[in-house]
């Protein structure tokens, strides 16, 4: 694929990865791209490299535009190697007059590289470096996610090349948000986030006003990975004020692991009481669905109830697993509870419910608990919860409780 314009000048010289699946951690079913990005001026400027394995896809794109050997400035705009996993070689080939960074970003690239003397030009927030006609002025964006992260902004293009920021894991032969399904790249951006940014939703959100402070004028946002956002870059930016908020909707998960199905009919139970008060839910089975697509679907979700069988006086692997993942992006405001079955000790509900607490998850009861093979009564008690959980997530008191109509 060719190299393309995205501004007068500006070229996308980055690399697609169809077959990437996992990205430490995170499921990428459909691939992802490293972007690059050439600018052409007086000082010719290639912002960010590609994962090592890619570079001779980056080097051949800028080959169709110029000579690499003509850059003068290499920006390093995030030092996590999909991005400067090329950075050793591309300053080899390019004997660039200076290597831009942040304070930070000097530091992560010593220790990454031990690079000798390469010729560090260390930027820090406000600071412009001037390429010609075109001017770069740079933003640190400390932990977002890396420390070493900023971004760029050129001022005379409205473009803000925005690192990991506002990105996708998507590989596509389209570079830009209106030539695809709107749809399906808000899913990609809202999974980005969910996995990669929940955690430090405050600093976004400082990120976001800063942004506005400075009077940025945007007319398109370039991120690292995915699609570029020309059409509307104003509707992702809403998004990351959403999402950076957590703003929940009416929505709740049931998300289980089973042993021999008796958890699997409690959560079934539990999703009729969450419907019995009106919240809509979704039962994700942890053998079927990734972690880090529950994140994605947990990112609008105000209930969380989640249920293991007791196996070894723990939890199921499974649980364990998104138990450990999700306390680490730190999702907020929830309500939820716990629930499952055991043979003898019965420590799962136990152990699930401790957890949610440290995550600060508002919990509605100590959860539910079921000897083996749930009877209609253990049902009934499941349906009671999912009602618990619905009204606490729709906030209203909880009414007296009721038998579970139906099965
Ligand atoms: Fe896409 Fe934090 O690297």
């Amino acid at each position: 694929m060719a190299p393309v314009e995205i501004k007068k000048d500006i070229y996308w010289v980055g690399a697609l990865d169809w077959n990437v699946r996992d990205f430490h951690g995170y499921s990428t079913p459909k691939g992802t791209s490293y972007n690059a990005y050439l600018v052409i001026d007086e000082k010719i400027t290639l912002f960010d490299t590609v994962k090592k394995p890619f570079k001779n896809k980056l080097i051949e794109r800028i080959s169709e535009i110029i000579d690499p050997r003509r850059i003068d400035y290499l920006v390093v705009n995030h030092v996590e190697k999909d991005h400067s996993g090329s950075v050793p070689e591309i300053v080899e080939l390019i004997g660039p007059e200076k290597v831009v960074c942040s304070p930070m970003g000097k530091k992560a690239l010593i220790d990454h590289f031990n690079p000798g003397n390469w010729p560090f030009h260390v930027v820090e927030t406000g600071q412009t470096l001037k390429l010609g006609k075109k001017t770069v002025s740079f933003l640190e964006t400390r932990m977002l996610h890396w420390p070493d992260s900023m971004m760029s902004y050129l001022p005379e293009d409205k473009l803000l090349l925005s690192s990991d920021g506002f990105g996708q894991h998507w590989a596509a032969s389209q570079r830009f948000d209106d030539e695809v399904d709107s749809a399906e790249l808000y899913g990609h951006a809202a999974k980005y986030y969910a996995n990669i940014l929940l955690l430090f939703s405050p600093l976004v959100q400082k990120l976001l006003a800063k942004v506005a402070d400075m009077g940025l004028d945007i007319d398109m946002i370039a991120p690292d990975h995915g699609i570029i956002w020309r059409k509307d870059p104003g509707g992702i930016i809403q998004a990351y004020q959403r999402w950076s908020r957590q703003e929940c909707g009416r929505k709740a998960l049931v998300i289980y692991d089973t042993m021999w199905q008796a958890t699997e009919m409690m959560a079934s139970a539990v999703g009729d009481g969450l419907k019995e008060e009106g919240l809509d839910f979704k039962l994700l089975n942890l053998k079927l669905n990734h972690r880090s697509d529950i994140m994605a679907e947990m990112l609008d979700t105000k209930a969380l109830v989640l249920g293991s069988p007791t196996i070894n006086n723990g939890v199921m692997p499974a649980m364990a697993d998104l138990l450990s993942y999700m306390k680490g992006l730190r999702p907020t405001g929830k309500v939820g509870a716990a629930f499952g079955s055991y043979g003898w000790s019965g420590e799962a509900v136990k152990i699930i419910s401790e957890t949610m607490r440290e995550m600060n998850i508002n919990l509605v009861s100590d959860g539910v608990r079921v000897k083996y093979s749930p009877r209609k009564e253990d049902l009934d008690r499941c349906f009671e919860l999912g009602r618990q959980v619905a009204r606490a997530a729709l906030g209203v008191d909880a009414g007296p409780s009721q038998a579970r109509v139906g099965n």
